[in-house]
């Protein structure tokens, strides 16, 4: 039974101790640190995608071409985009993360009641990774699982405060209606049937787990990160962002850029299975969080995968002799193993399923 290499330590008991300088556990080496301060340099980038999606069912077939060409185009260039008129509901949106600020504002005491470990991840966490002495990242965590049903067991999700399952069941089921529609534009984007990526990664079998990120204030913010720069191993990512600050930044043409999210905006972040699945044609997206002096904050990342057991490689349709399989077949569960024992390491694993060219 795996188990944590050392005492873990919650960084939101740490920020509220009131200490004035983090331990060095957090230190990030100088290279990855983030030059953003917050208030007074959030690089605006004028051509982040937005995506309206609204006039994805749209009857016009040139409406609903732009839609798809657009979704298309920030899956290539981006690997990310902001969805705006996405179908989910705002105050449902609203109320999801109310409720999981509410959770960490509880006790100690009662959080610790579903404190994790590295078997299953799931529950109240504050690290990734398994390695004696690691640097560690200013956050907390809550991740449990939505689908598959087998996997999905209520009890392991926090009781109070007493409207949160019944509000993670209702947000999970609109943002998995949302994943299937996405899933479904890809595809047909990439030249394939339909529901190719969707049965790819097990149909009703598909995987689909929350993690809730607690970002702590942090008194020396440029020194750490709240989440170390990596892509997200599974197929896609639908992240509800922390509505107080840009927080989040993506690596774009080896620059980093932070995201200053729309308001009521969904963002959706392409994952290592589908530029697996696509061969490339598709990137996943290298992304980071930093924190703040000044706020706490709390996003809501939903991941959806393939089912564990079911080996990912790129699809016949869009391998070629001019354009052949970059990447070995893996199952996710493999693929995934990585992250769950090193933390966050960028895009290194997805480099390590590529085929040695001569
Ligand atoms: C993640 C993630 C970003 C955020 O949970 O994988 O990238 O803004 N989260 O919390
Ligand atoms: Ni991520």
């Amino acid at each position: 039974m795996l188990s944590w290499p050392e005492q873990v330590v919650r960084v939101q008991s740490l920020s509220e101790s009131g200490i004035r300088t983090i331990p060095n556990r957090y230190i990030k080496p100088l290279t990855e640190r983030s030059v953003f301060k917050p208030g007074s340099q959030v690089h605006q980038h004028a051509d982040i995608p937005v995506i309206d999606l609204h006039n994805l069912f749209h009857k016009d077939p040139a409406l609903h071409l732009d839609t798809l060409s657009r979704i298309s185009a920030a899956c290539r260039d981006w690997g990310f985009f902001q969805a705006v008129n996405h179908g989910v509901s705002h105050e449902l949106m609203r109320r999801a993360c109310q409720v999981w600020s509410d959770f960490f504002n509880l006790p100690l005491e009662v959080k610790q009641e579903y404190a994790n470990t590295p078997a299953t991840y799931e529950g109240y966490g504050s690290r990734l990774g398994v390695e004696k002495g690691a640097i560690l990242d200013w956050s907390d965590y809550f991740f449990l699982h939505y689908l598959p049903v087998s996997l999905r067991n209520q009890n392991k999700w926090p009781e109070q405060p007493s409207s949160c399952r019944e509000v993670v069941a209702e947000y999970g089921g609109e943002v998995v209606k949302l994943c299937r529609i996405l899933l479904r534009a890809m595809s047909t984007d990439l030249g394939l049937e339909e529901n190719y990526i969707e049965n790819a990664f097990g149909g009703d079998n598909m995987g689909a787990c929350l993690r809730v990120n607690m970002y702590p204030k942090c008194p020396q913010p440029e020194l750490t990160l709240g989440l170390s720069s990596h892509s997200d191993p599974g197929g896609i990512t639908i992240l509800l962002p922390d509505r107080g600050l840009a927080r989040l930044q993506v690596l774009n043409d080896g620059d980093w850029i932070t995201v200053n999210p729309v308001p009521d905006s969904l963002i959706v972040i392409v994952g290592d299975q589908i530029q697996v699945l696509s061969n490339a044609i598709y990137k996943s997206v290298e992304h980071r969080v930093v924190v703040s002096s000044a706020k706490d904050g709390v996003s809501l990342a939903m991941f959806f995968n393939p089912k564990s057991d079911l080996v990912i490689e790129p699809a016949k349709e869009v391998v070629s002799e001019e354009r052949p399989p970059l990447y070995e077949a893996m199952t996710f569960d493999r693929y995934r193993l990585h992250m769950r024992m090193k933390g966050p390491c960028g895009k290194a694993r997805l480099e390590s399923l590529k085929f040695n060219t001569p």
